[in-house]
């Protein structure tokens, strides 16, 4: 997740797409750039770092005009640097693009590009859509001089360039057209969100409302594969395939507050719902149609025998990214056949633990700067392990020490409290254990995972529609003492995590327990203010599940059963019963969690915290 911005208009366009950027700060702050027009000609400005040391970098000098873009990073393709920062230009630096999403195939792009004699300074997929564009161009511009090319050179670049492209994307670029138009700028979105907003004079691009609140209430929200054309004057849309659209713009009514929240109370609520284009963002790439079904690439870490030939796995991490890796145990077992051990990381650092220069070890972290989880990866460094880190920040230490490394494109998670970046991690070890699966001839039917994994992003937006059910389940539960989370199996991993959840951004006493162990102790802690919360995925297991609600409700406590649709075994049973969509059980925690997000959140509202700072915690331990 990015941020883009663009204007064109009246004003000094420098104060305008830093003011804009600062309001998208928190869609992306590694790295921060602008491109303007001046004098005809491209000047670029952008660096790694914040947006103050670009906002420094620029007020020692003055850049004068009324036409620009800019941009703030949240890496996905090359580390942040200042090469890597957009906007990105053609060789001549005559085309100006910035991008927010993934261009699934860059790198075939970036080959041909190449081969036609391009150059690429970064290790971005975005310079690909720079340089094709001014291919495209060039060539327009060149039938124009033989009176047969089309009258738009750059636009009709840009339309053919869409043609090529394949993956998400919400573009701004303007180009020095040699006076053959106004100044303009045109934006392009599919998948990734852009918005135009529509002044007196003059008219802006913005990845999120924030950025235009200051200036114009009035927008366009761009709908999948529209072209906007926008001149100091008036604004033209088009589709991909250059048909002129026409429409009314709409009227945003939010405050600056909501708007950051993209209308959502909080940050967390907002991450939460963002889980079905996590999904897609971090599978789509990895999911290949090749000619004997679909395929995992895993390109970026290129899975050899070796790796398939592993004797152990070992998984460490810390909180949420430690249930993670306790998913990614039934995972790999699962489907891999290889043992594994998970520790928590901050365990494993202090225990002596035994190495195998043979085994896998991953390690898993949102931040990529836990200073537990970087001291275990270390230590089996030091062992001779190879190590395989899972994280969403491009650029962290974990990504920089590690020696392969697989992201998740979840975007930036600002909420103390870890959703989409949890959900994220379990596709991540769902394809890697599926991968080395095949790669060891356990998973014969790996295309029924595979098609249940491309489902999923759909079915979490299901789950995601009845909100309301948990926000009125847990406007009646949430002065409960305690609450329970008990599983079996991949069930059990998720209710270690369902347990973190409620317990700190609530702080309600919250625990979760494999369900078989209630009757070797924790069945005595139960009582008439609690409620224990039942996940029921594994339909083998269902008879077990049933006796353990029977036992807790006997000592009064309140029950809340997560199954299938379909299944009714539990509702003469349980107080309350909130329905999945149907997948493969050993996927289930892609959508269990969700549920209990949600309910967490909604405890969390009621007693009156703020969700997205719980009290005593930090978004990253960076120190022991
Ligand atoms: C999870 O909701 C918490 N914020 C916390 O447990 C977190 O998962 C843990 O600190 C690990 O962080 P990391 O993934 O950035 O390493």
């Amino acid at each position: 997740m990015c941020g883009i911005t663009g204007y064109v208009g009246y004003r000094q366009v420098t104060p305008v797409l830093l003011e804009t950027l600062k309001k998208l700060e928190y869609r992306g702050y590694d790295s921060a750039g602008i491109a303007v027009l001046h004098e005809q000609a491209l000047l670029v400005r952008k660096m790694k770092g914040p947006l103050k040391v670009l906002a420094e970098r620029l007020a020692s000098e003055t850049i004068e005009g009324s036409l620009g873009i800019g941009h703030t990073r949240w890496a996905t393709h090359g580390e942040p640097s200042d090469i890597n920062s957009h906007p990105h230009t053609d060789v001549a630096g005559h085309i100006a693009v910035v991008h927010n999403g993934i261009i699934e195939n860059y790198a075939k792009l970036k080959e041909w590009l190449q081969a036609q004699g391009v150059v690429f300074r970064s290790d971005t997929d975005t310079e690909v859509i720079a340089h094709l564009i001014n291919y495209y161009y060039g060539k327009n511009r060149k039938k124009q001089e033989n009176d047969s090319g089309t009258e738009d050179a750059l636009l009709h670049a840009v339309l053919q360039t869409l043609t090529r492209l394949e993956g998400s994307y919400a573009l701004g670029l303007i180009a020095i057209e040699n006076n053959d138009f106004p100044d303009r700028l045109i934006a392009v979105r599919k998948d990734s969100p852009l918005i135009v907003g529509l002044g007196k004079g003059e008219h802006f691009i913005a990845s999120d409302v924030p950025a235009l609140l200051g200036y114009t209430r009035e927008v366009y929200f761009l709908e999948d594969r529209e072209v906007a054309v926008l001149y100091r004057d008036h604004v033209d849309l088009f589709t991909e395939q250059g048909e002129q659209i026409h429409r009314a713009p709409s009227h945003i009514d939010w405050d600056m507050a909501s708007a950051e929240k993209g209308g959502y109370a909080h940050f967390m609520l907002k991450e939460i719902h963002e889980q079905a284009k996590a999904f897609t963002d971090t599978l789509r790439p990895r999911l290949t149609r090749e000619a004997q079904g679909w395929d995992i690439t895993l390109d970026e870490i290129k899975l050899d025998a070796g790796w398939a030939a592993a004797p152990r796995i070992v998984i460490t991490a810390c909180g949420t990214a430690w249930h993670a890796a306790m998913v990614g145990k039934y995972a790999f077992e699962h489907f891999a056949r290889i043992p594994v051990e998970v520790d928590i990381a901050s365990e494993y650092r202090y225990r002596n633990p035994v190495f195998n220069p043979q085994d896998i070890f991953i390690v898993i972290s949102q931040s990529g700067e836990t200073a537990d989880t970087l001291a275990a990866m270390r230590l089996a460094k030091q062992g001779g392990a190879r190590i395989l880190a899972i994280t969403n920040t491009v650029g962290s230490t974990l990504s920089r020490e590690a020696h392969l490394v697989l992201y998740t494109w979840a975007g930036p998670e600002i909420a103390v409290a870890s959703t989409k970046a949890f959900t994220t991690q379990l596709l991540c070890l769902y394809l890697l254990a599926l991968k080395i699966g095949v790669l060891r001839s356990k998973v014969p039917d790996v295309d029924r995972y595979l098609g249940a994994l491309r489902d999923m992003a759909d079915k979490a937006a299901q789950i995601l529609h009845k909100q309301e059910l948990i926000q009125r389940f847990a406007s009646r539960q949430f002065n409960k003492d305690k609450v329970f989370f008990i599983g079996r199996q991949f069930d059990y991993a998720v209710s270690l995590e369902c347990a973190l959840k409620l317990k700190e951004i609530s702080y309600t006493h919250s625990e979760a327990f494999a369900a078989g162990e209630l009757k070797h102790g924790p069945i005595a802690l139960v009582d008439t203010n609690t409620l224990v919360v039942a996940l029921a995925t594994q339909r083998e297991l269902f008879d077990k599940i049933v006796s353990n609600i029977r036992e807790v409700t006997a000592r009064g406590a309140a029950t809340w059963v997560i199954t299938w649709e379909g299944e009714t075994v539990f509702n003469a049973i349980a107080d309350e019963v909130f329905t999945l969509p149907q997948t493969e059980d050993s996927l289930s925690p892609l959508l269990s969690i969700i549920p209990a997000q949600l309910f967490a959140y909604y405890c969390a509202v009621q007693k009156g915290n703020d969700p997205d700072k719980p009290r005593n915690l930090a978004k990253s331990v960076t120190v022991e």
